[in-house]
């Protein structure tokens, strides 16, 4: 289960806090996270709901700012950046997957896919190859010009993936990307995020309640009551 920890830390998570006021009310969500990521790994983050797990997921991911502790991606303390930075890194470093596919819905799947590029000042011929390859991997390769309403919600996750990954992200977040799909393109999705992880080292973060995820992952981390239960979880120990 616990393998390529040989590796270089991409991320260390230390003592990471995070209190939400809603009226007067101050609660305790994130009560002390410590966690390292790999490269290259695939992590699941599990536990039960309502435990932190988005939460955690949208600190690591500069979605949102921490009360307290640091979050060093490649020795760097993300959370003391200036705004600038922080949208540098999400263009850049960081790529993002979610329940909801997020396309942009007026646009075909290759404009969806090449966005990033774009929006990074890329040429045009150079944004458009590269969409095209990817939609070729992502198996989508003869959906170039269809809108998102013209494909299936496992296709339009697809794309969503490929606009994801197309910059080359150093980490790519999921939270639970296959939520709203069967569990045919659930599997789908999962073998697809595994190839790609394994093909290109790319490290993946991805939170899910499905325990047939767990075999695709290197290692699952488990947050219960805003908390690391267990760091290196066993298969038969987790539920
Ligand atoms: N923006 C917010 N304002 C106030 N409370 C919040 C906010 N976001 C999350 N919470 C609270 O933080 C707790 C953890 O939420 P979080 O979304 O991280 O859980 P989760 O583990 O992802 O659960 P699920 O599996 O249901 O998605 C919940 O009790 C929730 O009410
Ligand atoms: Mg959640």
């Amino acid at each position: 289960m616990v393998k390529k920890n040989n590796k270089k830390v991409i991320i260390e998570v230390i003592n990471l806090k995070k209190d939400y006021k809603v009226g007067s009310v101050i609660t305790k969500v994130l009560k002390g996270i410590n966690m390292k990521i790999y490269e290259g790994e695939f992590v699941g983050i599990m536990g039960p709901s309502g435990s932190g797990k988005s939460t955690t997921l949208h600190q690591l991911a500069l979605l949102d700012t921490p009360t307290e502790g640091k979050i060093l991606v490649e020795g760097v303390d993300i959370t003391k950046l200036s705004e600038i930075e922080k949208s540098n890194f999400r263009l850049y470093y960081f790529g993002y997957v979610f329940q909801e596919y997020r396309n942009i819905p007026e646009l075909t799947a290759l404009e969806n896919v090449f966005l990033p590029l774009r929006m990074q000042g890329k040429p045009k011929k150079f944004y458009i190859n590269e969409a095209k390859k990817l939609l070729e991997y992502v198996g989508l390769g003869n959906r170039l010009y269809h809108k998102p309403s013209e494909l299936s919600g496992g296709q339009q996750q697809r794309v969503a993936i490929a606009r994801a990954l197309i910059h080359k992200p150093k980490i790519l977040f999921a939270d639970e990307p296959t939520a709203s799909l069967d569990t045919g393109a659930s599997k789908e999705i999962l073998k697809l995020l595994k190839k790609y992880n394994e093909e290109y080292n790319q490290t993946i973060i991805m939170v899910t309640h499905e325990t047939s995820h767990i075999k695709y992952f290197d290692r699952v981390v488990k947050i219960k009551d805003g908390l690391v239960e267990k760091k290196w979880v066993l298969l038969n120990e987790l539920f």
